[in-house]
Parts: C-alpha cells; structure tokens; sequence
C-alpha cells in the first residue's frame, strides 16, 4: 500500500512463524551485542530506546554524535550477522541492487518514543530504509522534508514493513508511542523495530 509518493507499507508481510523464528535469532545475537543506551550529541541525555545493531556497520550515537561504526561501542566487537530472513527482506522490497550494511535494533518499552528526525546519516541516498516491527504496536508517523510539514499516522504491528526512499528518502519520522501490552511474541514486553540501511555507495 502507497501511503504517499515513496512510502510503501506492507502489513504482516512476516509471519507469526517468521518473527518467533527472527526473535530466537535476534535473542542469540544479542548474546553477542547487548543492548546498548544511546546518548543525544553535545548534551548526553539517554535515548528511551536501547539499541543493538547487526550487519558489517552499525548506527550509535552518543557525545560525540551520531555515526556508523564496525565495532559495539561497549564491547569492541563487531556487530553479528544480518540474519538471512531480514537479507531476503530488503531483497523483496528495497528495489535497491546491493546488499544492505546496517540494521539497527531498537527496543521500545511501554513508555520509549522517538522524536521526529530524518535518516541522513548514509553516504548512498538512493537505497530506501527499510523497517520492521515486532511486538506492541507503536504509533508512527511521517511527513515531509521540512520538520514542520504535514504528517501522516500510522499504527504499525508486529510483522509489518514500511519502506521510505525516492522522494520520502529524507522525510520526517518518528514514533509518538507505544501500546504496551498488545502483543505476545516478546517475552519482556515491548516492541522491536529494525532498520536496514545501506550506508556507503557501492563499489563502482
Ligand atoms: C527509527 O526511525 O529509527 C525507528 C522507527 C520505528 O521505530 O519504527
Ligand atoms: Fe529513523
């Protein structure tokens, strides 16, 4: 389903089946890269959500700012594999011709959102993000490429994708809440988003 000129949703695009299956991955990977707690540039102040990442280059941010690194910030390891379902993922939807590089994890607790923003960290803006959501619902929303642009909300649920590239590659978005409690596929609760991005442009 278009949402607007860019914006591709795709509800319950995985499986009940495909997310237990995704989540045991993610629950071995994260043996390997734990958690952890994001901080704003310049002031520190914590991110509500935690974080982990997977693939060859992984998204942080903390006084420094915001970047992509190889290594775990905590662990100076490198972040473990994408798993093969979220490589099959951007191969069926991205309509991109190189792999992606990072996935980010974000974890939402009942009470964790995310500010409107834009993805404008990577070097290759013609690769779209692609997202997926497991566990509670969460209230998204997207907009223009001006922050203060109309918006349009969406309530996205396990399983469901959203892909933003081509004129959306840079439009405003963020998490206004979360709906604690709805879903069973994580144990602790909460909801689970994670992004695939391509980073740099490839080889020529
Ligand atoms: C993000 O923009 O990084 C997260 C979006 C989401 O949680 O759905
Ligand atoms: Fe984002």
């Amino acid at each position: 389903m278009l949402v607007q000129p860019g914006v591709h949703y795709y509800p319950g695009w995985l499986s009940r089946e495909g997310q237990e299956a995704l989540v045991t991955e993610l629950e071995t990977a994260l043996e390997i890269a734990p958690w952890f707690q994001p901080t704003m540039p310049r002031w520190g102040t914590p991110f509500s959500v935690r974080m982990t990442n997977l693939g060859p280059l992984g998204w942080v941010s903390d006084k420094s700012g915001y970047r992509y690194q190889a290594l775990h910030p905590d662990t100076g390891n490198p972040w473990p594999q994408l798993p093969e379902s979220i490589r099959d993922l951007w191969r069926d939807v991205a309509d991109y011709p190189h792999p992606p590089e990072a996935c980010l994890v974000n974890y939402y607790g009942g009470k964790a959102k995310m500010g409107l923003h834009q993805d404008r960290d990577e070097a290759d803006f013609d690769a779209p993000v692609v997202s997926l959501s497991l566990g509670d619902d969460a209230l998204f929303r997207i907009g223009t490429l001006e922050r203060d642009g109309p918006t349009t909300s969406l309530k996205l649920k396990s399983g469901d994708v959203l892909v933003f590239g081509g004129p959306a590659r840079l439009a405003f978005h963020g998490i206004d809440r979360i709906y604690p409690g709805y879903s069973t596929l994580l144990r602790e609760g909460g909801r689970i988003n994670m992004t695939l991005r391509r980073v740099t442009y490839p080889a020529a």
